[in-house]
């Protein structure tokens, strides 16, 4: 509808500079340039090289957004950027061109969480999120379970990782397999030609007396360091490393603690709908057994198309655009780049 607000997000928290411009719920330009290919060397991000990048893919990024939504900044109602949590170097570039670009064209600014804006996203694919909702966000950084009642005013924090994210396991497994970064997607790949049940990984805080003070939180380092003894124990013994089958293995632990938790959490709190976000999100097997473990339940599950999953613009503007329709007032000019943004503040307020 041409009435509904024109809002534009800018993402620029790791390595993936992304400009989307969304009217309402629907989505117009996703436009994206990643650093990826800069990092894969170093098996992980690193900060400088991911600012440097965000510095010269910003304008041309801009330009194709607003070129694919036929638009032009003038027609912008509102601009939203990610304001934090992430790299602070990163978020900085952000932050900066959205003022800018605010100031330039005199548009409000909405400085947004990025872990709301991976909750929002999913309104750009299934519409209204029926609320409350319990929202799972899994990504490099970090492994959340909240309890959604109004994403445009907070959200209740149920549980997170203790140690390493969710994506995070992902890429160092992958590492310590040889198999390249980012390790999701490739794990998830090579997981195909393997046998999910032949290792029995461990998994994490799901003892009973673990759920007593961590029922909904996570943890992944030790599943990442017994798959590393795992590893060593074969090579040791001169025998080679059955790759799908540990990709496999490892990949159905950490999506069974996963879904468990997640589903458990909906139960717990009588919610019915159950959202997934975040990098790994994007996982193929994540994705079946969230499905078959909630429809036992009658629990539906959203979960954006992947592309939308990983970082990207869109996202952000559908939150700019969430908080646009609620009235919510726009932060000021001198909004921060806030690196450890806490998940209770989903926009700066003004
Ligand atoms: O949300 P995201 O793009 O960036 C952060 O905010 O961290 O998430 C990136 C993470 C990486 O750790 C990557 O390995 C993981 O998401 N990831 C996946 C898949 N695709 C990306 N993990 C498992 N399976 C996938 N298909
Ligand atoms: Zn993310």
């Amino acid at each position: 509808m041409a009435d509904e607000p024109l809002v534009l997000g800018i993402e620029t928290s790791c390595d993936e500079t992304g400009i989307g411009i969304v009217r309402g719920h629907t989505l117009l330009a996703d436009a994206l340039a990643s650093s990826v290919d800069q990092h894969a060397r170093f098996g992980g991000v690193v900060p400088e090289v991911a600012s440097r990048a965000h510095l010269e893919a910003l304008v041309p990024t801009m330009q194709r957004a607003l070129e694919e939504a036929k638009v032009t900044l003038a027609d912008i109602d509102a601009i939203a950027v990610t304001s934090g949590p992430g790299l602070a170097g990163a978020l900085l570039v952000g932050v900066a061109a959205a003022k800018g670009y605010a100031l330039a064209a005199d548009k409000p600014v909405y400085g947004v969480n990025h872990l709301a804006a991976h909750v929002a996203v999913d309104t750009l694919e299934h519409g209204p999120l029926p609320e409350p909702a319990i929202a799972m966000l899994v990504s490099g950084g970090h492994s959340s379970l909240l309890l959604v009642d109004d994403l445009t005013n907070g959200v209740t924090p149920l549980g997170a990782t203790i140690d390493d994210a969710a994506g995070e396991a992902f890429d160092k497994v992958a590492r310590l397999l040889g198999l390249g970064f980012p390790g999701g997607p490739i794990i998830d790949r090579t997981a195909k030609e393997g046998d999910p049940a032949s290792i029995a990984f461990p998994r994490g805080l799901t003892a009973p007396k673990d759920l007593a003070a961590h029922r909904f939180d996570f943890s992944f380092s030790g599943l990442k360091t017994a798959v590393a003894r795992w590893v060593e124990a074969r090579e040791r013994a001169g025998e080679p490393v059955p790759i799908a089958d540990v990709s496999a293995s490892f990949q159905e632990a950490v999506c069974d603690v996963l879904t468990a938790k997640a589903i458990e959490a909906c139960r717990t709190n009588g919610v019915g709908t159950l959202v997934i976000g975040g990098g790994v999100a994007a996982n193929s097997r994540l994705r079946v057994l969230a499905e078959e473990r909630a429809a036992k339940h009658g629990i539906e599950v959203r979960v954006p198309r992947p592309a939308l999953c990983t970082d990207n613009g869109a996202m952000v503007a559908a939150l700019g655009s969430r908080l646009v329709a609620a009235g919510v007032a726009p932060s000021r000019l001198d909004l921060p780049a806030d690196s450890a943004m806490p998940l209770t503040a989903v926009s700066v307020a003004g």
